[in-house]
């Protein structure tokens, strides 16, 4: 059974399993956004001799089981990536491991590198839901060069689009990611046909756009008043925030294995909801819960980016998150333009936030004159260390006076 895009990898993988294994190879396509003609993947599978196409549709509960939780996780990694394609990796297999089971499949393939975190968010997960499937990733083994696959499709009368000449891309509802090519070069910009999702902020409109996202329990559940299942929020703000150019992503990455790669993105519904949650979180979280959560946070996004979603300790982090999150209740307002996306106001039943206690002017119900006890003692050990620091330079002095 084969983990099946529709694009060149996996097209030879096809092929190539049928001649080196003699295998009969049934694909299966999980759909998690990919925005590829679904009809037209399954034709091209049959007719490089696929003997079965599974096509799934997996989109809501992409958003619902995976995505949700990593809002709540509020997960960049490294401070920039949502982790969209590490995400959809989990549930792909989960749905293979399911039909594999029903067709009696003996392996599992799939075409990632062995350069990439791919590779391992598969394979640990495949070990983890069915240890007595075989996994075969032909790509890793076989050594032709991207030129000689080409060479190979073509005399196995495989079709090459144009596209994947240029980039290598991989896309979700969450977010698109796109390699290789001119964007190797990491000290280029990434040309305008890298992006479309995204308008280039020049392009984009001269007027702002508000939008009110509201929370609860710590996912968005309504845009501007109007209630939407996770689906159809996540789509509808890619587009309201793809038309203004917001969502570029363009970072140095750590791979798990070890390499740093140039990695550009879009993700314009992330980039917003990620912002909105972290700053509605600040309203509602106490101080202490805010900067401990950020630790807890960091190490939930680095299991889904390395593919351990299926180590105990994430739902170990998430009863942690989870209850956190019965207090994120609320509404954010962003301010899109150009390129650019601004939290400019947020509400909540649950704030901590008191304008009574921040106001100069009116008399309010801190009390001002407990500051200073509280400085005294807050810097006691500060000020005795550098005391003796003092102390010890002083004697320093002395003695070179000596
Ligand atoms: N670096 C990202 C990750 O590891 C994206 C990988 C994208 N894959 C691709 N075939 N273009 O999650």
């Amino acid at each position: 059974m084969l983990a099946y895009s529709g694009g060149l990898d996996t097209s030879v993988l096809i092929k190539w399993l049928q001649e080196k294994y003699t295998a009969e190879v049934i694909t299966v396509t999980v759909n998690v956004g990919q925005q590829e003609n679904l009809k037209t993947v399954e034709e091209k599978a049959k007719n490089l001799g696929a003997s079965k196409h599974y096509s799934i549709d997996a989109k809501a509960e992409f958003a619902t089981d995976y995505i949700f939780p990593a809002i709540k996780a509020n997960a960049l990694y490294e401070g920039k990536y949502p982790i969209s394609t590490s995400l959809s990796r989990p549930l792909i297999v989960a749905k293979m491991v399911e039909i594999a089971e029903k067709e009696s499949a003996t392996s599992l393939a799939h075409g990632c590198t062995g350069k990439g975190n791919d590779q391992v968010r598969f394979d640990v997960t495949i070990g983890s839901l069915a240890p007595d499937l075989k996994i075969i990733a032909p790509v890793r083994e076989w050594d032709m060069t991207r030129d000689e696959e080409k060479k190979y499709a073509k005399v196995k009368g495989i079709p090459v689009s144009t596209a994947a000449e240029k980039y290598s891309i991989d896309q979700n509802i969450w977010g698109r990611s796109i390699e290789c090519g001119v964007l190797e070069d990491a000290n280029q910009e990434p040309p305008e046909d890298a992006f479309e999702w995204t308008v280039s902020p020049e392009e984009a409109s001269d007027t702002p756009e508000y939008i009110t996202i509201k929370f609860e329990a710590g996912v968005p559940v309504a845009l501007d008043k109007e209630s939407m299942a996770p689906l159809a929020l996540i789509e509808t703000l890619n587009k309201t925030a793809g038309k203004h150019g917001v969502g570029r992503i363009d970072h140095i990455e750590d791979r798990l294995i070890g390499i740093k790669s140039r990695e550009v993105y879009e993700c314009p519904a992330a980039t917003v909801l990620l912002e909105a949650h972290k700053d509605l979180e600040k309203m509602v979280l106490t101080r202490h819960e805010v900067l401990f959560k950020q630790q807890i946070d960091s190490q939930w996004t680095f299991l889904a980016y390395t593919g351990l979603w299926m180590d105990p300790l994430k739902e170990d982090l998430e009863a942690f998150i989870n209850q956190t999150q019965e207090k994120v209740h609320g509404k954010v307002r962003v301010k899109l333009y150009k390129g650019g996306l601004q939290v400019v106001g947020r509400s909540s039943p649950m704030s901590l936030y008191d304008q009574n206690l921040v106001n100069y002017n009116i008399k309010t119900t801190f009390n001002q004159s407990c500051s200073k006890g509280f400085i005294e003692l807050w810097g006691l050990q500060t000020r005795m260390q550098n005391m003796l620091k003092r102390k010890a330079k002083k004697q320093e002095t002395t003695k070179v006076g000596e």
